[in-house]
């Protein structure tokens, strides 16, 4: 992880959740950090404790930006390249839930979950990528074990995700000869403000969450630090000739089958 030292990160909804773990793990191995975030008190204050963990108050800036809005993408680059000249990784990680079914998703909460789920994501990769074959930098991406596992109680949420994955492996055909990597990362269920935003209650959430638990076969919900490592590693020169890869962080629920319920009861 030696190598994120110096580099340039831009980490978008880095004021919770796994980008604020994310920034806390970049920003011990010392690279430089945008935060960018819809929520500006949120990451403010993620990055104060990058710099409690050692990163120097001119290593780190926090902008307020929402990612639907195409002027505030081009700020959040124009601020990174003016701070800091260049751009080694962009992470793609600003995105929303919704919990509703596909015949009750009402058309502004499609609308809402697209713009920033895929459109923004793309329109902010484009304004990214002449910078990032600059310094043959990358991509990493937040999709979802919902990209492939068909859920159905979020599934424009799904569709998002597996747009995200195609998104993943099509840029990193396209980036390839330039030296630019694109990876993602598919987190299973973890317990952080997406949660809150997306069930709209704490009863529902608290409900939601303790369901969740046993489709996880090691047991227990994700913890966004191990979204942080996978994010980490992807990024780093450790995974210098990975690319159009996505790597699961789920306890193994994306093996579950029709036998799991079989197999959790049996002794084998
Ligand atoms: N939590 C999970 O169980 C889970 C599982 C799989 C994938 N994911 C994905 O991981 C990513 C991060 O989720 P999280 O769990 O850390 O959620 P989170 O809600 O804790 O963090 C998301 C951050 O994005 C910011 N944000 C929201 N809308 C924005 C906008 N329009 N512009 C800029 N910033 C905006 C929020 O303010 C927040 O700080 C998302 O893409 C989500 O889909 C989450």
């Amino acid at each position: 992880m030696d190598s994120l030292k110096g580099k340039v990160a831009i980490i978008t909804g880095g004021g919770s959740g796994f980008g604020r773990a994310t920034a806390l793990f970049f920003a011990k191995y010392g690279a430089k950090l945008v935060i960018a975030d819809l929520n500006l008190a949120g990451a403010v204050a993620v990055a104060g404790e990058c710099i409690t963990k050692g990163l120097g108050g001119d290593d780190v800036i926090a902008v307020e930006a929402n990612l639907t809005n195409a002027n505030d993408r081009k700020k959040i680059i124009d601020k990174c390249i003016n701070k800091f000249g260049r751009l080694d990784v962009l992470i793609n990680n600003a995105g929303i839930g919704l919990f509703a079914t596909l015949v009750n998703t009402p058309p502004d909460m499609y609308d809402a979950l697209m713009d920033l789920n895929v459109k923004a994501q793309l329109y902010m990769t484009q304004l990214a990528v002449p910078h990032l074959k600059a310094t043959k930098g990358n991509v990493v991406n937040l999709s979802s074990i919902a990209s492939e596992e068909a859920i159905s109680v979020c599934g424009v949420y799904g569709m998002t995700k597996a747009a995200m994955s195609m998104f993943t492996k099509t840029l990193a055909l396209e980036l390839a000869r330039y030296g630019v990597r694109v990876n993602e990362v598919r987190p299973g269920v973890a317990h952080t403000n997406f949660y809150v935003a997306g069930s709209g209650n704490s009863e529902a959430e608290r409900k939601l969450l303790a369901a969740e638990v046993i489709t996880h076969p090691m047991g227990r919900l994700v913890q966004p630090e191990e979204v942080a490592n996978a994010i980490a590693f992807l990024a780093s020169d450790m995974a210098s000739y990975t690319t159009g890869n996505a790597i699961y962080v789920d306890g193994g629920r994306h093996c579950v089958g029709a036998g799991y319920a079989f197999t959790r009861k049996s002794k084998l």
